[in-house]
């Protein structure tokens, strides 16, 4: 049996499906019994409950041969760095209370880097906790998500315009989330895992221009990218809703996008390439819209 948290989520559903499709006895963990319905309908178990509670956490990684982990962020959580320590550390407890020999647990890009990285901070600090464990750990490093452009979406649709403060010229791997799905579910499927770093480039670096402007056209509305003054775009965020620290950890990180902080360290190869362009994101996107 794997356990997956974050099982109704991007990463963690693509896993539920995978796992369940080699037939492995699956607990799927998330908050909100419902939103688990479509990993209960390829057959895992649900197991609802609060990750942040220990004993909660403890319970649904018991007899667990692997478990999938990540750091969800909780807009509601009241800072953004007390709720990832506190989430961090039950996930690091949890495992080894229940001593799980294998993990794969989801990172990204720029956790190698321990500060100055907004956002990524807190991810390289949990490889640390995660790389103390008696466990064969390996930490899934993707690139920038196609699904950070969706909050977005509606008013870029509106406007023809994107917002953001990465610099037009910054080249970066950008990645669908499914991709990412089917790198960990294989890393869990390996009953004798090496552990360290898989990086998930995605198909190929883009800049946001040009990802903005190839999204554009799938989804039939024009649309282009403009670079915002950091503190343009922090009004624009916190007046969207967005905490204050969560506005500082995304400028934070993306500055460190602008002075390339954040990069790849195993490049580009077959091993780290993965197939979903965002012509093919875009599409699935309209399919799904359709329906
Ligand atoms: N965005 C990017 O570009 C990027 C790039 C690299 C890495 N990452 C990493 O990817 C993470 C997000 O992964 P994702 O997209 O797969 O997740 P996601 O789609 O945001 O889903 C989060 C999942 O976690 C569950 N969850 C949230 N809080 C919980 C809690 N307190 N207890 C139990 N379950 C909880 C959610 O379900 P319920 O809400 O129903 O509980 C949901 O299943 C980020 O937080 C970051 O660490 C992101």
């Amino acid at each position: 049996m794997i356990t997956v948290l974050g099982a109704s989520g991007n990463t963690g559903g693509r896993v539920v499906r995978r796992l369940r499709e080699a037939g492995v006895p699956v607990r799927a963990v998330g908050r909100d019994a419902a939103r688990l319905a479509d990993a209960v309908s390829h057959g895992a178990d649900p197991t609802v409950g609060d990750i942040a509670d220990p004993t909660f956490l403890t319970d649904a990684m018991q007899g667990a041969e692997a478990a999938y982990v990540l750091m969800p962020l909780d807009l509601a959580a009241p800072g953004y760095r007390t709720q990832q320590e506190q989430v961090g550390s039950a996930i690091a407890a949890a495992l080894a209370a229940a001593r799980v020999p294998r993990v794969v647990a989801l990172s990204s890009l720029g956790a190698d880097v321990a500060r100055g990285t907004g956002f990524l901070e807190t991810l390289h600090d949990q490889e640390q906790r995660l790389a103390a464990l008696d466990a064969r750990v390996t930490f899934v490093r993707p690139g920038l998500f196609f699904e950070s452009f969706l909050p977005s979406l509606a008013p870029m649709q509106a406007t023809g315009v994107h917002h953001d403060t990465i610099d037009p010229d910054v080249v970066l791997p950008m990645v669908a989330t499914a991709d990412v799905g089917d790198v960990a579910a294989v890393a869990l499927l390996d009953p004798t895992p090496a552990g360290g770093v898989r990086e998930v480039l995605g198909a190929e670096d883009v800049t946001i221009p040009d990802a903005v402007a190839r999204l554009g056209a799938v989804l039939g509305t024009p649309l282009r990218y403009e670079r915002a003054p950091d503190e343009v775009m922090r009004a624009v965020l916190v007046g969207a809703g967005l905490p204050a620290d969560v506005a500082e950890e995304h400028l934070a990180m993306n500055a460190a996008f602008n002075r390339g902080a954040v990069g790849s360290l195993a490049g580009r190869t077959p091993a780290t390439t993965t197939p979903t362009t965002i012509e093919r994101w875009a599409a699935t996107l309209v399919s799904t819209a359709g329906r």
